[in-house]
């Protein structure tokens, strides 16, 4: 494979993408629990929101490991290697409307911070590819981030 990226450099974006595969299903799945187990008076309003919200992550996770393997690498897409890479753990009480919209809150603002420092090594990388990629999904989770604060104040 010659694409005028070394095989380190390929490499490395690879399991940083993986690392943020594994975040990205971790939010994921933890707003479909939410979606599923809400309940309160804003009970509907925020059953669609999370519905909303997991529909396009799971798109999401489609593009991020074709990313993956666009650069030359398999994608370990097991629940085990999702556990193990993920810095969004599973959470297994249940919570208040307010917990459970600050969490998702939390968890989007990580992913954003990770993403921002894989935007730049891909940049230095000279993967312009994978920086439009950060460029696209940071915008979709600094978006969900702004609607879920929102819900907070
Ligand atoms: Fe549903």
């Amino acid at each position: 494979m010659d694409t005028g990226m070394s095989q380190e450099n390929r490499q490395h974006i690879a399991d940083e993408l993986m690392r943020l595969l594994a975040d990205t299903y971790a939010i994921y799945l933890r707003t479909q629990n939410f979606h599923w187990n809400l309940s309160g008076v804003e009970f509907y309003s925020l059953h669609i929101l999370f519905e909303k919200q997991y529909e396009e992550l799971a798109e999401a996770l489609d593009e991020i490991a074709e990313r993956v393997r666009a650069l030359g690498f398999y994608v370990d897409a097991s629940f085990s290697a999702f556990q193990r890479l993920s810095a969004i753990k599973d959470i297994d009480k249940l919570m208040s409307i307010q917990e459970m919209v600050s969490n998702l809150l939390n968890g989007h603002e990580k992913i954003i911070r990770e993403m921002r420092v894989l935007s730049a090594k891909a940049e230095k990388g000279n993967d312009p590819a994978t920086v439009d990629l950060m460029g696209r999904r940071l915008n979709v989770h600094e978006k969900f981030a702004w609607m879920l604060r929102s819900q907070l104040a």
